[in-house]
């Protein structure tokens, strides 16, 4: 049994994989910032006869994560699997038009909370010889697409990040391991395309729409995100696979990253143009 501590389980996949987790018999601490919406996670375990512990966590608060790390290490001795799974998105918009405000949030949710976390809980992993950071990052960490820049930005900062840590913390038998999902049905999904951020009158209005209807047409078979316990899965598998490796592109746009890896920028901006058809 692994000592599994997830940030971000008030909802989405956070939820589900903290559920996942318990489901295969883990000791799981569900983090959330705001402990008062933690009913939907408790039921959702009592449904199943799950056990899962609240903690509060805010990943933009240093003393929050320390003292969340702090109590589960009292509570269980060792964390042995770490999910920074907490993240927000950008609502699409321009990256000329972007509230310097919100892309600091932005930052300071997806990738120096990770990096905070990461920063609490390497020693003990590294004292005991063993452990396993999950990022979730995003397809936006793979391919910087139109309309959300700072998001994607975020996320590529994340993935930098997690490569580099990856080869530092192997020496003391910790691994680290990118999550990258396509689109799945949960709030952040469906907040980026909901509140489109143009400005009023903005210029990169129209570009912007044909972008996001040709996204949503040519790449995503018609826009239905998948269903977020994919992705719950995904991870759990991805800790506990024979065969290790640091990145895991989730779901139906899977392709798309293997793809953007392969290509050297020129063909792959040729195969943007050719399959969304919107540029002049
Ligand atoms: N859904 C997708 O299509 C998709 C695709 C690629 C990657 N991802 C990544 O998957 C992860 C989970 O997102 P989701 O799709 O499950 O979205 P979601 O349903 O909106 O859940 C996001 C979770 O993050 C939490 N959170 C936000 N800011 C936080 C903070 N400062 N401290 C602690 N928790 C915070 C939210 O808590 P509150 O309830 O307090 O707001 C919520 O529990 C994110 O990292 C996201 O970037 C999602």
């Amino acid at each position: 049994m692994a000592v599994v501590l997830i940030t971000g389980c008030s909802r989405g996949i956070g939820m589900l994989t903290a559920l996942q987790f318990s489901r295969n018999k883990h000791r799981v601490f569900a983090s959330m910032r705001d402990i008062s919406i933690s009913g939907d996670i408790e039921k959702a375990a009592h449904k199943e006869r799950l056990s899962i512990e609240v903690v509060q966590l805010d990943v933009t608060d240093r003393k929050s994560i320390d003292a969340a790390v702090a109590k589960v290490l009292d509570s269980a001795g060792t964390i042995d699997v770490l999910v920074n799974n907490a993240g927000i998105g950008q609502g699409f918009g321009a990256i000329e038009e972007a509230d310097i405000g919100k892309a600091r949030l932005i930052f300071e949710t997806n990738f120096f909370g990770p990096l905070q976390l990461m920063q609490a809980v390497l020693p003990g992993m590294r004292d005991q010889g063993s452990g396993t950071i999950v990022n979730v990052s995003s397809l936006s960490g793979v391919i910087a697409e139109p309309y959300s820049g700072i998001y994607a930005a975020s996320k590529h900062a994340l993935e930098a990040l997690s490569e580099a840590l990856y080869f530092e913390s192997h020496p003391f038998g910790v691994r680290i391991l990118i999550i990258e999902p396509g689109g799945y049905d949960t709030r952040l999904y469906w907040s980026g395309r909901d509140a489109p951020g143009f400005i009023e009158g903005s210029p990169h209005t129209e570009y912007g729409r044909r972008f996001m209807n040709a996204v949503k047409e040519k790449l995503q078979g018609g826009g239905k995100p998948g269903h977020p316990q994919a992705v719950a899965e995904a991870i759990y598998d991805s800790v506990y696979t024979d065969q290790p490796k640091l990145r895991y592109p989730v779901g139906k746009e899977a392709g798309i990253a293997e793809l953007r890896r392969q290509l050297g920028d020129e063909e792959f901006e040729q195969a943007m143009r050719t399959t969304l058809d919107i540029w002049d």
